[in-house]
């Protein structure tokens, strides 16, 4: 196989799973709700197992950890992480979600490809190597302050919190200059890949959530507060991550910010005197 190139085998099957994803969501879904409470459909299986049979076919021994119910073992020592669909709900609703295919080996995020169908965006990254955007590097622009930065956020529920997730979004929401929330973790990554906004806060995320999105967003230049590894028990299904990620020059600013929004005892100071600030929403000059 000389000159084979895994990352764009990868990165082809990630879009015809998508685009078979959008092409089915024209006809009717079959809506389920999982245990957890989430939703899934038809097309969430459909495309697992597409995706499944094209990796199988190059890379019979290799594992896979996917989000619906696929936990196969292999004999390679890399494993195939995959959320077929990212962001259900917003699927359902004919709103952006994403396939993500991350590849793991020795609890290391090595490779990731997201592919974002209604944009026909694909970003790849290979661990040490560089980050994509439709086959041209990405790098992150140089940070502004955080009181002008906008953040990603996918507001989810924490079981230990008595804030609601919203209630969080509106705090840090003070503390930055915009917080956007896409209802799909891979849609929100790829805000900070593309230098959309500047960092992202995310909670409660599966491992199928977030290992493409780790490997883009770093070898893009992001620093995080998780470590590169995502820990030896990454295939037990429960685990849950909690990931502060952006611009290097900001980054533990935010994490001090997320980490106020969601402390209930945390009270803000006055809100800003002065001239109102025009990227906080002054219409006054749109009449
Ligand atoms: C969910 C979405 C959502 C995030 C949840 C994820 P799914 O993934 O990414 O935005 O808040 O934590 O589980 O279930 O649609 O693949
Ligand atoms: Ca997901
Ligand atoms: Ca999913």
């Amino acid at each position: 196989m000389a000159g084979f190139n895994i990352r764009s085998f990868i990165e082809d099957t990630a879009r015809a799973a998508g685009q078979r994803a959008l092409e089915l969501r024209a006809y009717d879904l079959e809506t389920d709700t999982k245990n957890d409470g989430s939703l899934v459909t038809q097309v969430d299986k459909a495309t697992q197992e597409l995706i499944v049979a094209k990796i199988t076919s190059l890379r019979p021994t290799d594992g896979f950890l996917g989000e619906e119910g696929l936990d196969v073992k292999g004999s390679s020592g890399l494993t195939w992480v995959i959320d077929p669909i990212d962001g259900t709900n917003n699927f359902i609703h004919g709103k952006p979600f994403g396939v993500s295919i991350g590849l793991v080996k020795d609890n290391k995020p090595v490779l990731g490809v997201v592919y974002l169908p209604e944009t026909d965006e694909i970003y790849s990254a290979v661990k040490g190597v560089d980050a994509t955007r439709n086959g041209k590097p990405i790098t992150l622009t140089s940070p502004i302050k955080l009181s002008e930065a906008t953040i990603s956020n996918c507001p989810t529920r924490s079981p230990e919190s008595s804030l609601t997730p919203h209630q969080k979004v509106s705090r840090l929401n003070n503390l930055v200059d915009n917080v956007i929330t896409s209802g799909a973790a891979v849609v929100s990554f790829m805000e900070v890949a593309a230098n959309k906004s500047a960092g992202a806060v995310m909670n409660e995320m599966n491992v199928w959530d977030v290992a493409a999105s780790l490997v883009i967003c770093t070898e893009a230049g992001a620093k995080t507060t998780a470590t590169s590894e995502l820990g030896e028990d990454w295939q037990n299904r429960n685990k849950r991550y909690s990931i502060v990620l952006g611009a290097a020059g900001i980054l533990d600013e935010l994490d001090a910010a997320w980490a106020n929004a969601q402390n209930p005892s945390y009270t803000a100071g006055p809100p800003p005197t002065g001239p109102v600030n025009v990227r906080r929403g002054n219409t006054s000059g749109l009449n």
